[in-house]
C-alpha cells in the first residue's frame, strides 16, 4: 500500500490495485486503487485512493472455486477408479485361477489368499472413490428414515463405544425418501465414526430427524438448496469441533487430520458423493471445543401410484456381487452349459473372463466392440444363450448394442458389466427392457453366479 502511494507520488501511472484485509472483528477485504495526482498538486496531495469492498465478491468466488474443485477432483477420482476397476478385475480373475489350481496345503496358497484379500481391499477403496464421484451403482428404494435408523441403532452403539452416549430422536410422520439403504447406512456410519473419533474422552452423539417443509426452507435460506420439501437428518457430536481453516476441505477425498493408518480421508467424501447422487444436500456447523453438527437434507419422495420399473432392471445376482458383501457361502455348483457372447474392449480382461467361463463349461464367443458383437450374433444364427457386455465401449456402447440386438432377437438375455452407475445408462435404454447388472470388479465366482442365474429359465 505504502509502495503504491509512493509510486503515485512519483507520478507513475497504471499502478496495480492492492488487495488487503481490513481490520475489524469480522473478516473483510477491500481493493485499493491508487492513482497519481497532477504534478502541480503533488505538494499538497500524494495520491488519490479509492477503495472497493470485496468481501462478498471474494466469498462468492471462493464458493465457486470450491465447487469447481470438488467437481474436478470427482472427475479425476472417477476416471482413475474406472481404470482401476479394469485392472482389479484382471487381478482378481487371474487370482481365482491360481486359487483353483492350488490346494490349501500348497505352500503358495497363503500368498495367493493374501493377493485376494488385498485386491478386495483395493476394490473397496475404488468403490469409495466412485461413491465420491457419484458414479457408483445406487439402488434407491422408498423408505422411512426413522425405520432405517432404528435398524442401525445396535450397530451405532457398538461403533461409538461405551463412553459416548447415543441420543436418537425421530420426527413424527416422517415423509418417505428414496435412497439406497446400504449407502444411507454408510453415510450414517461414516459420520458416527468421525463423531466418535472427535470425542476420545466421551460425549454425546445425537441423531435427529425431522420434516422440513418448503416454507421453512425458504425462510432459512440454505446455501444452494432449492425450495422444496425435505427430510432432515442431523448428526451432532460434542467433540473437538472442526477449525474454520479446514472446514471447507473436509469433504475432499484423502483429506484427513488423523495419523497415517488411522484415517484415509475418504469417509466424508463418500458421504458427500452419496448425498449428492441422491439429490440431497449436506451442511456442516462446528464450534471449536464444543462440537460439530452435520445436517443432511434428502428430498421428500412423492409417492405416485405407478409400477416401479427398477426391480426388473436389475437381477438378484448382481446385488450380491459387490466384493465387500462377499460372505462365505456353501459352494454352489457353478458349472453350466451354453454359448455366451462376451463383449469387452479391454483385451486382457476379456481373455481372462472368457477363460474363466470356458473353465466352467460354457462356450464363449469373444467380441471387442459392438460391431463385432453384431457380426458374431449374425454368424451364430441365434444360437446364443447369453450376452455379457461392457457398458462403456468405443463406437457402440452397451445400451445401443442391446437395442440393436433386441430388434433382431427380442428374447436375448444380457448382463451388463460396469464400474459405473446403472442409472448412467438406464436413461438411454428403452423402457421395460430386462437386463442384469454386474458391478466391476468381480471375481470369477461372481461372474459365473451371475451368468448362471441370468441363464436360468424364468
Ligand atoms: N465430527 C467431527 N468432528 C471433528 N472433526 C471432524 C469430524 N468429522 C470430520 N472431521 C475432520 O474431517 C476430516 C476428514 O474426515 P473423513 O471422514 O473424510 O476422513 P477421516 O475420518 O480422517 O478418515 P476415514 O473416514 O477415511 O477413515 C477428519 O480427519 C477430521 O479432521
Ligand atoms: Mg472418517
Amino acid at each position: 500500500m505504502i509502495a503504491a502511494i509512493n509510486q503515485a507520488s512519483e507520478g507513475q501511472a497504471d499502478i496495480p490495485p492492492v488487495e488487503v484485509m481490513l481490520e475489524g472483528a469480522k473478516e473483510r477485504f477491500g481493493q485499493f486503487f491508487v492513482t497519481a495526482v497532477d504534478e502541480d498538486e503533488r505538494e499538497t496531495e500524494a495520491a488519490i485512493v479509492y477503495m472497493l469492498e470485496t468481501t462478498e465478491r471474494r466469498a462468492l468466488e471462493n464458493q465457486i472455486n470450491q465447487s469447481q474443485k470438488m467437481e474436478m477432483v470427482g472427475q479425476l477420482a472417477g476416471g482413475i477408479a474406472h481404470d482401476f476397476n479394469n485392472v482389479l478385475s484382471a487381478i482378481m480373475m487371474a487370482n481365482d485361477f491360481l486359487l483353483n489350481a492350488h490346494k490349501p496345503t500348497d505352500p503358495s496358497f497363503q500368498d495367493i489368499m493374501q493377493i485376494k484379500q488385498n485386491a478386495t481391499r483395493a476394490a473397496t477403496l475404488v468403490r469409495q472413490l466412485l461413491a465420491f464421484s457419484r458414479r457408483q451403482t445406487l439402488r434407491p428404494q422408498v423408505l422411512d428414515l426413522g425405520d432405517a435408523l432404528s435398524d442401525l441403532t445396535m450397530l451405532l452403539r457398538r461403533l461409538i463405544g461405551e463412553k459416548v452416549k447415543l441420543d436418537l430422536s425421530h420426527g413424527r410422520d416422517l415423509w418417505p425418501v428414496k435412497v439406497d439403504v446400504s449407502q444411507f447406512e454408510q453415510v450414517i456410519v461414516n459420520l458416527a465414526v468421525n463423531a466418535r473419533d472427535a470425542m476420545p474422552d466421551g460425549g454425546k452423539l445425537s441423531v435427529r430427524t425431522a420434516n422440513v417443509s418448503a416454507e421453512e426452507v425458504a425462510q432459512a435460506a440454505y446455501k444452494g438448496m432449492p425450495v422444496a420439501d425435505y427430510v432432515k437428518i442431523e448428526i451432532s457430536d460434542t467433540g473437538t469441533g472442526i477449525p474454520a481453516e479446514i472446514r471447507e476441505k473436509i469433504f475432499e477425498p484423502f483429506f484427513s487430520t488423523k495419523e497415517v493408518g488411522k484415517g484415509t480421508g475418504l469417509g466424508l467424501s463418500t458421504v458427500y458423493g452419496i448425498i449428492k447422487q441422491t439429490g440431497g444436500f449436506i451442511y456442516v456447523d462446528s464450534e471449536l471445543g464444543k462440537g460439530t453438527s452435520f445436517q443432511i437434507f434428502l428430498p421428500r419422495h412423492i409417492v405416485v401410484a405407478e409400477v416401479q420399473p427398477e426391480p426388473q432392471a436389475t437381477n438378484g445376482s448382481a446385488k450380491d456381487a459387490a466384493p465387500a458383501a462377499e460372505a462365505p457361502k456353501p459352494r454352489a455348483d457353478l458349472t453350466g452349459q451354453g454359448t455366451i457372447l462376451l463383449v469387452e474392449d479391454e483385451e486382457g480382461l476379456r481373455a481372462l473372463n472368457a477363460r474363466g467361463l470356458r473353465s466352467r463349461g460354457y462356450s464363449v464367443i469373444e467380441a471387442s466392440n459392438g460391431i463385432e458383437a453384431m457380426e458374431a450374433l449374425e454368424e451364430c444364427n441365434g444360437e446364443l444363450d447369453l450376452v455379457v457386455s461392457d457398458v462403456v465401449m468405443p463406437e457402440m456402447d452397451g445400451p445401443t448394442l442391446l437395442k440393436v440386438m433386441r430388434e433382431k432377437n427380442p428374447d436375448i438375455k444380457i448382463i451388463f458389466v460396469s464400474g459405473y452407475a446403472e442409472d448412467a445408462f438406464e436413461k438411454s435404454l428403452p423402457e421395460n427392457q430386462q437386463f442384469a447388472f454386474l458391478p466391476k470388479p468381480f471375481t470369477l465366482s461372481q461372474l459365473v453366479a451371475a451368468v448362471k442365474e441370468t441363464m436360468a429359465p424364468q
